[in-house]
């Protein structure tokens, strides 16, 4: 362990992000850059959710290279594996073990009224398995084993977060005072990077339009021509505007890629065209992403280094998971010798 002391003295952050595929340049500027600024403030653990992940179909083989993938992303971006525990959560038995204790504090009446719950039932209507309705206690689990104070996530997750909250204040309430409560931190909606098709929605790594999402292994090429189509409006003057959606994303993209503010952005750009701008905000995402790009596919040759940091992340987790689980264990009444 590179640091004595990395446990406790900080405030703990916990999140976890599931290994399904590309990610975009939206999760980028919220989601990734926002762990990588909170290593240096917190004591963050970042998972990657495999457990989660089979609560759909997954290909195995795809699901095996996707949580590697995800690992040199989050380390080409910036992620220092020396000042947080990135890890495989099911490198870490606790979580599921931790799991079926929460799931003995947990109602069905509260697990079956999770939106996502009721919208993946219906979206895998032929696969409403056990797992999907005890996917948030699990990510209770997640949580609670590492005494979080803070938990990042996007706004679909808050009512997660809050029945994470729930368990653990019925937990304490029940057994004694053993979890912390966590606090769910959402970033503000406004914020976050629109769909270049069409700005009224969130840009989606599962868009069935191609040219709606950047993703971060986009080329070059790939990035400028998907900038070039992105819609804008009639008006031609770039400003950020809530009647001019298309012409705000670009403008919040620039800033968030090129660093500065949307006002520095719009005084850039006073009087030039569309075309000259769009092609600006492609050339400045596309330079950002060319030095991760590298990097992500420099780490990706070399699993051997990749797998060590996994194991080195796990065993971060490990010792502060095993404690939490056995003062549950403790609590709850096993034997656990003399
Ligand atoms: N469900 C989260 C998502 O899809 C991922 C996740 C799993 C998570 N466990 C977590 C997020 C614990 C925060 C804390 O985004």
């Amino acid at each position: 362990m590179a640091k004595l002391g990395f446990y406790m003295e900080k405030k703990v952050m916990y999140s976890a992000v599931q290994p399904s595929g590309n990610l975009t340049i939206g999760n980028y500027s919220g989601a990734i850059r926002n762990w990588i600024a909170m290593q240096e403030e917190y004591d963050c653990f970042y998972a990657i959710a495999d457990l989660h992940a089979i609560t759909v179909r997954q290909e195995p083989a795809e699901l095996r290279r996707h949580t590697l993938e995800l690992a040199a992303t989050y380390l080409a971006c910036g992620l220092d594996p020396e000042r947080c525990a990135l890890y495989v959560q099911s490198h870490v038995p606790q979580h599921a073990e931790l799991c079926w204790v929460l799931n003995t504090v947990t109602y069905v009446g509260e697990a079956s009224r999770m939106t996502q719950f009721k919208d993946k039932s219906q979206k895998h209507a032929d696969n409403v398995n056990m797992g999907l309705m005890d996917y948030p206690v699990l990510m209770a689990a997640d949580i609670l084993l590492y005494l979080a104070d803070y938990v990042p996530v996007g706004a679909d997750q808050k009512q997660h977060v809050e029945l994470a909250r729930d368990i653990a204040i019925r937990f304490n309430n029940r057994y004694g005072e053993t979890f912390r409560v966590p606090e769910p931190l959402i970033k503000k909606d406004g914020a976050s990077i629109r769909s270049l098709q069409d700005p009224a929605r969130k840009m989606s790594k599962s868009d069935e339009n191609p040219n709606a999402a950047v993703f971060l292994t986009d080329d070059r090429e790939t990035i400028l021509r998907k900038f070039k189509r992105a819609v804008t409006d009639s008006d031609n003057s770039i400003r950020a505007a809530e009647d001019k959606p298309g012409v705000t994303n670009l403008l919040n993209i620039y800033a968030a890629f090129a660093g500065g503010t949307v006002e520095e952005a719009e005084r850039a750009f006073e009087g030039k065209g569309y075309g000259e701008f769009k092609l600006a905000v492609g050339e400045t995402v596309a330079d950002a992403l060319a030095p991760i790009q590298a990097e992500r596919k420099r780490l990706l040759a070399d699993k051997g280094y990749l797998t060590q940091m996994l194991q080195g992340g796990a065993e971060r987790a490990f010792k502060v998971a095993r404690r939490t689980l056995s003062k549950v264990y403790r609590k709850v009444g096993f034997f656990q010798g003399d």
